[in-house]
């Protein structure tokens, strides 16, 4: 028999992805070389589900119906160049390869090109909603060829989440678009994770709050306008056991945490492209600074920590780290979309920001009802350089301000690390203040090194004989 669909890569993800296609009606073929995961995907299949395994390229390859529809889901970097050298030479032109992984945009954009050469469509798609969002309904930001696009579009459309009876999914844009969304989708993932870490920081250590009381503060979070994936899991997170110490599970865990790369990408692309995106380069390296925990111990016994002055009224100060937060969240999205309005110009890629915005509203990570209130806004004005220029974000923004200041002002005078929440408002301040003392800058600039000025009263590019007063 033939099939519709073809998966390499059938480990916890590639599978559950096959089971959401095949359960949507689409028959699929899968891939591996490992027999166990062939003998997982068997048992794990319902009898509605059409689906096959194979350990045999050429058998997968000649049951797919052409031109061939293959989705790849296997880790990022040399195994997907591997997996294309092997299939390259069985497929013909018009066949469709989608790489699903967490792949770098560059990647893509260079596997584009070689298979272009041989008449093949590569697509970059992310995907975003760990193993349940790949099983029931995750959020998919497909890029590339549009003819390629939509072959598969009434697919992607009946596996995404769907949000108010619309698919998490759209076209993102051309060549690598796809992976670049979601690159800069686990940027803001890693920002907001950090924002909530710091909250929790604040919330443990300066107001004593205990587990239980954690989960009760972003229960009533999650239950607001906060209300979004990150913070519905953190409040479960709250709550769970450990089996062997039969304490909290969070108490447990080691604080150092680990990375795959898409948070650098996205730090990495900001500098290249010549965007600002603070809070996120400050989440990786906070990331970074909490690996060298043997330092830190040391350092923690050299410089003894200043001693917390509790809040004096624990509801406020539980109030205002919230709104806190909400701005941070707010201004970390605003931090990412930023880099796609760039990124869009700069590679050509013509991502719509305001698909992007609706596509996250569900099945990703970084879902939240914020997005909803973007997306209203991105559709009236589609072209919006920074979120922060629209009269309705503006208003959340100053009804919030004060307590970002509140939070940091205690978190700054008690000793408490806040990274992310720092960077938001120095972002935030910068960003909305009319006169920067960067004169000073161009001025030594010119001092040291004649690169030249631009006045406030006059046009074109001066230079001055600075003079050393020593002299
Ligand atoms: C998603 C996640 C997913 C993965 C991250 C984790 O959208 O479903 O972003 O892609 O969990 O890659 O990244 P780190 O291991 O770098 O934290």
């Amino acid at each position: 028999s033939t099939y519709n669909y073809g998966m390499i890569g059938i480990g916890v993800m590639g599978r559950n992805l096959l089971y959401n296609i095949a359960e949507n009606g689409f028959s699929i073929a899968g891939f591996d070389l490992d027999k166990q995961k062939i003998n997982d995907l068997k048992e794990g299949a319902t009898s509605e589900m059409t689906v096959q395994g194979t350990d045999s390229l050429e058998e997968f390859v000649s049951s797919l119906e052409t031109p061939r529809k293959i989705i790849l889901m296997v880790p990022a970097g040399k195994p997907v160049d591997a997996v294309l050298e092997n299939i390259k030479p069985l497929l013909s032109k018009g066949d469709i390869v989608i790489d699903a992984g967490n792949s770098y945009f560059k990647d893509t954009n260079r596997r584009v090109s070689d298979l272009a050469t041989q008449g093949l469509h590569f697509m970059g798609m992310g995907v975003s909603g760990g193993e349940k969002g790949a099983r029931f309904g995750p959020s998919i930001m497909p890029g590339g060829d549009l003819e390629a696009f939509h072959s598969v579009r009434p697919m992607l459309e009946a596996i995404s989440a769907k949000v108010n009876g619309e698919s998490c999914t759209a076209y993102m844009g051309k060549d690598a678009a796809g992976h670049y969304v979601k690159m800069v989708h686990n940027g803001i993932e890693y920002a907001i994770m950090q924002l909530i870490s710091e909250a929790y920081d604040l919330l443990r250590k300066g107001a004593n709050l205990n587990n239980d009381q954690l989960y009760e503060v972003f229960k009533k979070w999650n239950d607001g306008e906060m209300n979004s994936f990150l913070i519905e899991i953190t409040r479960d997170i709250f709550q769970q056991k450990d089996s062997i110490t039969g304490g909290f599970l969070l108490d447990q865990i080691l604080d150092k945490a680990g990375s795959k790369g898409t948070g650098k990408w996205t730090s990495e692309e900001a500098l290249e492209t010549g965007v600002a995106i603070p809070t996120i380069d400050a989440a990786v390296a906070s990331r970074t600074l909490s690996s060298y925990k043997e330092e830190r111990i040391q350092a923690s016994k050299l410089y003894t920590k200043v001693e917390i002055t509790k809040p004096e009224d624990i509801d406020l100060f539980i109030q205002e780290v919230g709104d806190a937060l909400f701005l941070s969240i707010l201004i970390s999205y605003t931090q990412g979309l930023s880099l796609l309005v760039k990124a869009s110009e700069e590679y050509g890629f013509q991502i719509p920001l305001k698909d992007v915005v609706k596509i996250w509203r569900g099945g990703c990570i970084i879902r939240s009802s914020l997005l909803e209130k973007f997306y209203e806004v991105y559709t009236e004005d589609p072209n919006l350089s920074n979120i922060l220029l629209n009269n309705k974000i503006a208003e959340i923004v100053k009804s919030k301000v004060t307590s970002l200041r509140k939070t940091n002002a205690f978190a700054v005078t008690n000793g408490i690390a806040t990274l992310g929440l720092q960077t938001v408002l120095a972002y935030f301040d910068a960003y909305t203040t009319e006169s920067l003392p960067v004169n000073l800058i161009q001025a030594q600039r010119d001092y040291f090194g004649a690169h030249t000025y631009q006045r406030k009263d006059q046009e074109g590019i001066f230079h001055t004989q600075w003079e050393n007063t020593n002299n």
